[in-house]
């Protein structure tokens, strides 16, 4: 077996007998030491498998040593073995209590002392196999992982195209209705609808990316953005595509906010969330979007384990029939869904719980059988 063995006995003629017969283990790498000090100056620019140390020594003695040795992660890794010429037993005790792996008592036979040695580094040597294996298997396992997310944020990203499609579809239909209509064309209409039909090409073609990019773990940039701005030009379009039985309110603050957020991130979880409280009210309610600070205790109130800081609020409220107290535990879990009959996926809101995590926010809801729905998105303001 091969290996790398220190031996420090303060006692040169001890010290020069073992050199005369380790030596003869050409497999070995062997230095000798007097003192322990010496010793830990060697260790400190040269790896080691197994240190072999006298225990008692004029300076530093070699439970001293031991001790130094297990407490340092950079040593710990090395085994320790123990040489006393003392009452064996208790030493014994104290020293395999303090992590050395074996204590020999003296005169200790060389052919003894090179079994010992020879042991202990099969032993090293199955260890680093497993820990190389435990390694190995980690990766694999890590990798599966992350293919199992990919695969769960691939349908959930469909499931977003799949919405994005109808507001580029309505807004086709819208676009085709202005074109007939002379008056509309005047009215700028079909202008309009052309830009928000741009900007929801734009988004379909970030969302592909989006899972493209977490495929390679890559993050989406984030900037500084004025919320009000943002939100108001996403309730725009969707209140565009809602029939006229939804009324969509907005409120904005008079303050101006900023976040770090990514634009369609944003966008994303603000469809989600507002064609959820569409379908839930059957196309038929109101829906309000709310911006503003959040409380100082919110967060906290959220489990977020941080000093306090200020965070924004972006809420929307519907006067739908809220969510029951038995689905309610499982609304953000992956394919959970009211409304597989009607084509649910049951992603919209794990995946925008991805979105807003991705933007260091929170998402809450607050909800009673007949009282509607409020979800909150929290975000860390910045200046
Ligand atoms: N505003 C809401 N009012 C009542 N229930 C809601 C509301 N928002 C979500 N839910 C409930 O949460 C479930 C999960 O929502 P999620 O958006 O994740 O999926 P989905 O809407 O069912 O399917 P998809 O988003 O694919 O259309 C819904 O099926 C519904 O039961
Ligand atoms: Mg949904």
């Amino acid at each position: 077996m091969e290996g790398k063995i220190i031996f420090i006995d303060d006692d040169p003629e001890i010290l020069s007998s073992l050199q005369k017969h380790i030596l003869h283990q050409p497999q070995w790498q062997c230095h000798f030491f007097q003192d322990a000090e010496a010793a830990l100056s060697h260790l400190a620019d040269n790896d080691c498998d197994i240190v072999v140390s006298d225990i008692m020594m004029e300076r530093m003695d070699g439970l001293a040593l031991l001790d130094i040795l297990k407490s340092h992660e950079r040593f710990s890794h090395i085994e320790v073995i123990m040489v006393t010429g003392w009452e064996k037993r208790r030493m014994k005790q104290l020293a395999l209590a303090r992590g050395a792996m074996d204590l020999l008592a003296k005169p200790v036979s060389i052919d003894e002392l090179t079994a010992r040695l020879n042991s202990v580094l099969r032993l090293i040597s199955y260890r680093r196999q497993l820990e190389e294996k435990n390694r190995a298997l980690e990766e694999q396992l890590a990798g599966a992982q992350k293919m199992e997310l990919v695969g769960t944020l691939a349908a959930g990203a469909i499931h977003d195209l799949k919405n994005l499609l109808v507001v580029i579809g309505g807004l086709g239909n819208r676009m085709q209705l202005c074109d007939a209509d002379a008056r509309a064309v005047a009215e700028d209409k079909f202008y309009r609808h052309k830009e928000m039909l741009l900007q929801t090409v734009s988004k379909a073609e970030t969302l592909a990316r989006k899972i493209l990019c977490f495929s390679r773990q890559e993050k989406e940039p984030l900037s500084p953005h004025e919320i009000s701005g943002l939100v108001a030009e996403n309730v725009e379009i969707f209140r565009s595509l809602l029939p006229k039985t939804v009324s969509l309110e907005l409120e904005l603050p008079a303050q101006e906010y900023r976040a770090r957020l990514n634009r369609q991130y944003l966008a994303q979880i603000l469809m989600n969330l507002i064609f959820n409280a569409a379908e839930a009210m059957h196309n038929n309610g109101m829906i309000r979007v709310c911006v503003g600070a959040a409380t100082e205790d919110e967060p906290q109130r959220l489990n977020r384990q941080e000093g306090r800081k200020p965070y924004l609020r972006i809420s929307v409220q519907d006067s739908g029939p809220g969510i029951s107290p038995q689905d309610l535990p499982q609304i953000f879990t992956p394919c959970f869904t009211t409304k597989a009959k009607s084509g649910g996926t049951g992603l919209g809101l794990f995946v925008s719980k991805w979105l807003v995590e991705q933007m260091q926010g929170l998402i809450t809801v607050t909800t009673a059988p007949d009282s509607g729905c409020c979800f909150e998105v929290l975000f860390p303001a910045i200046a």
